[in-house]
């Protein structure tokens, strides 16, 4: 049986896109829901152009309420999976998909992670701090923000005179690259 996936993202959804893209012909998984908090974001047209469903909630539904938990048992989604979904988990989904909920975050976790660190935000934060050093992170998601056990990272060098764009550039080339990848292996362990 292939596993099924659910996409929850806020914005624009180039990761969502990337793992869509991915599992449209895998024999191992596919992407079965694409939900959202943001009733204007994009990653519901790319849900559309790829047919497959999706479900915009508000913050009412998600913290006061059952009702995505139900939803994703009711479509017997194996995996939850956050890109670019800014809003924390609660404890209901937690408890429900333990250890099957991951994360990409564009730091090297612990750095540059937490409340309020998304977008170019996290890029300023390094320019900022002088790091040599930048990259993705891949994790389990935990009851905190960016905070839970790490699957994989994703390292590039700071060179001197980059810029915001080049170091936003460099991260989403990474976690394009990789995020699918890594949910496949993912996937084939819990085959
Ligand atoms: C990605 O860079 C992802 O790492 C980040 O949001 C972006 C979404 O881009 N997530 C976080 O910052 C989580 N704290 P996308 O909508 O184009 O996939």
């Amino acid at each position: 049986m292939k596993k099924r996936i659910a996409i929850f993202a806020s914005g624009s959804g180039s990761n969502a896109q990337k793992i869509m893209e991915h599992f449209k012909y895998s024999d191992d998984a596919e992407v079965a829901l694409v939900l959202s908090n943001n009733p204007e974001a994009y990653v519901l047209q790319r849900a559309d152009n790829f047919e497959i469903p999706s479900h915009v909630f508000d913050r009412h539904d998600f913290y006061q309420t059952d009702e995505i938990v139900s939803l994703l048992k009711r479509l017997e989604i194996d995996l939850v999976v956050l890109a670019g979904f800014l809003w924390l988990v609660p404890q209901n989904l937690l408890n429900a998909f333990p250890n099957k909920i991951i994360n990409i975050h564009p730091s090297l976790l612990p750095k540059h992670g937490g409340k309020g660190m998304y977008g170019d935000r996290v890029h300023k934060a390094v320019l900022a701090a002088g790091d040599e050093e930048h990259g993705i992170t891949i994790h389990f998601v935990n009851e905190n923000f960016d905070d839970g056990e790490i699957i994989y990272q994703g390292r590039f060098r700071v060179e001197k005179g980059d810029t915001l764009e080049i170091l936003k550039f460099n991260g989403q080339q990474l976690e394009h690259l990789h995020y699918p990848k890594v949910l496949e292996g993912l996937i084939k362990k819990y085959n």
